[in-house]
């Protein structure tokens, strides 16, 4: 990265019924036979190039037909907007073939196992709901009625905590929190009435949670299967300044196109979360495989099924990352959390090359070429001629050393091209978080600027 450490000598390490789908085709599951052999997890992944390992087949829906009929619910995951289409692709990519485009977020059908590993697998989904309810709603009492004619006792029921969240869209209600109430009530009388006793609400850690969401005409009652947030993987500790969410940086690496067997940087890495997501994804770890889940907790749920699940998914991890990834930032403690960030991801110490430097001192790790994908300070962190002359003696150093690389910003600053004197190829919209930005693109060329 920065020349110092290359001449030192260190070479871095490589929103719709659950209920069966009437016109979904049933998915065929693939339970494991007691019989079979289960692979061993690895405890630390290692980030040294390796010799073309051949290639594990990537995970793919359970197909293997089985005697009973899978029940099949209809699926929503929602994503951070921007991220629908390449999380619909991701969803293909692991078998659910009827995944499409919703609002800020891709529906699917999957049975149980299917929603299983939704939530093992997927890097971009930040929940896996299962739609439980729709329909047209005018007032609040309505929407206790849908409530009541939910069968919820499928899911959970009085030995289960319930916690409810509503959110609404254009909806005429008065009082989302009423509307909140009317929903508890709904789920709490029917099974009262069922099985003798409600559930308690457990606003911190339920078992259960239920999200309503309502727009001018209807509601929706989805079921979470997640429980915490699909982001929260479970390595992060440090916070550096402004860390991105883990499935943001997993979308923008998706949308970014990295093939993930080049080299990658990040010059302004932070915590590291692009590099950590790249090798990750890199290694093929299940992005879910050391934390909970909300379905566990679920009526219905077989531990054995899904310790199998999770077993498939650790015989399937690399052994060694196929290429060399490198992250820098000018703050020593951004770097000692991005180490920290690394370690408890399970990564071995050469799996990510991490390193205090200043973008303007980096290079390449050697002749090949690359993807530069980076999340650099925002604008309004830094004062005006500062940031004139950061950008300038940026776009120096990527003219000077990164010919052939391709580059990816994410910024809110939509005339940061301006300021690089370059032209971008491509400038997607994404939001991080409530903040509105772009994900530009651009070809780097060796020597010239192209404007
Ligand atoms: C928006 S934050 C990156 C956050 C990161 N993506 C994460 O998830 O943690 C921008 C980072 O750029 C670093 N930075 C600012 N100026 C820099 C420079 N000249 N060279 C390298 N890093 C710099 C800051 O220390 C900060 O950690």
């Amino acid at each position: 990265m920065a020349r110092a450490a290359l001449e030192g000598g260190k070479q871095p390490a490589a929103a719709d019924e659950p209920r069966q789908a009437p016109d979904a085709p049933p998915r065929k599951p693939r339970p494991r036979r007691d019989d079979e052999p289960v692979a061993r997890p690895r405890e630390r992944h290692a980030g040294r190039p390796a010799p073309a390992p051949a290639p594990a087949a990537e995970p793919r829906a359970e197909r293997r037909p089985r005697g009973a009929q899978a029940e099949v619910f209809a699926m929503f995951a929602p994503c951070p907007q921007g991220l629908e289409h390449a999380l619909v692709d991701e969803l293909h990519a692991l078998g659910y073939d009827d995944a499409h485009p919703g609002r800020a977020g891709a529906h699917f059908t999957a049975d149980w196992n299917g929603m299983m590993r939704a939530n093992l697998e997927s890097r971009l989904a930040t929940r896996v709901l299962v739609r439980v309810a729709h329909g047209t709603v005018r007032d609040e009492d309505e929407l206790l009625e849908l409530a009541r004619a939910t069968p919820w006792e499928r899911w959970f029921g009085a030995e289960q905590t319930l916690r409810v969240d509503t959110s609404a869209v254009r909806s005429p209600m008065k009082s989302l929190q009423f509307c909140n109430l009317r929903v508890k009530d709904g789920i709490c009388d029917r099974l009262r009435e069922l099985e003798g006793e409600r559930p308690n609400i457990d606003t911190v850690r339920p078992d259960a949670r239920v999200h309503a969401f309502l727009d001018e005409t209807s509601a929706t009652l989805y079921l979470d299967t997640s429980g915490e947030s699909l982001f929260k993987r479970g390595w992060r500790l440090d916070k550096g300044e402004a860390p991105l969410r883990e499935n943001l940086a997993a979308g923008l690496l998706a949308l970014s196109g990295w093939p993930a067997d080049v080299p990658l940087i990040d010059p302004f890495c932070g915590s590291g979360t692009i590099l950590i997501e790249a090798a990750l994804k890199g290694l093929r770890v299940p992005p879910g495989i050391s934390r909970p889940f909300a379905f566990e907790r679920l009526r219905g749920h077989q531990d054995r099924r899904w310790r199998d699940l999770k077993d498939d998914a650790r015989a399937r991890i690399l052994p060694e990352l196929p290429m060399q990834l490198a992250g820098a930032d000018i703050d020593p403690r951004a770097i000692d959390a991005a180490r920290d960030n690394a370690h408890r991801a399970g990564l071995t110490e050469d799996a990510v090359y991490f390193e205090v430097a200043d973008a303007r001192d980096t290079c390449p790790l050697d002749e090949r070429a690359g993807w530069l994908v980076t999340n650099p300070p925002y604008g309004e962190r830094l004062d005006l001629e500062e940031d004139r002359q950061l950008w300038t003696e940026w776009a120096s150093t990527l003219k000077r050393e990164f010919g052939g690389w391709q580059l990816h910003v994410i910024t809110s600053d939509m005339e940061f091209p301006r300021k690089l004197r370059l032209d971008p190829f491509r400038r997607t919209p994404v939001y991080n978080g409530a903040l509105a930005c772009r994900l530009f693109g651009f070809q780097l060329v060796k020597g010239s600027f192209r404007r």
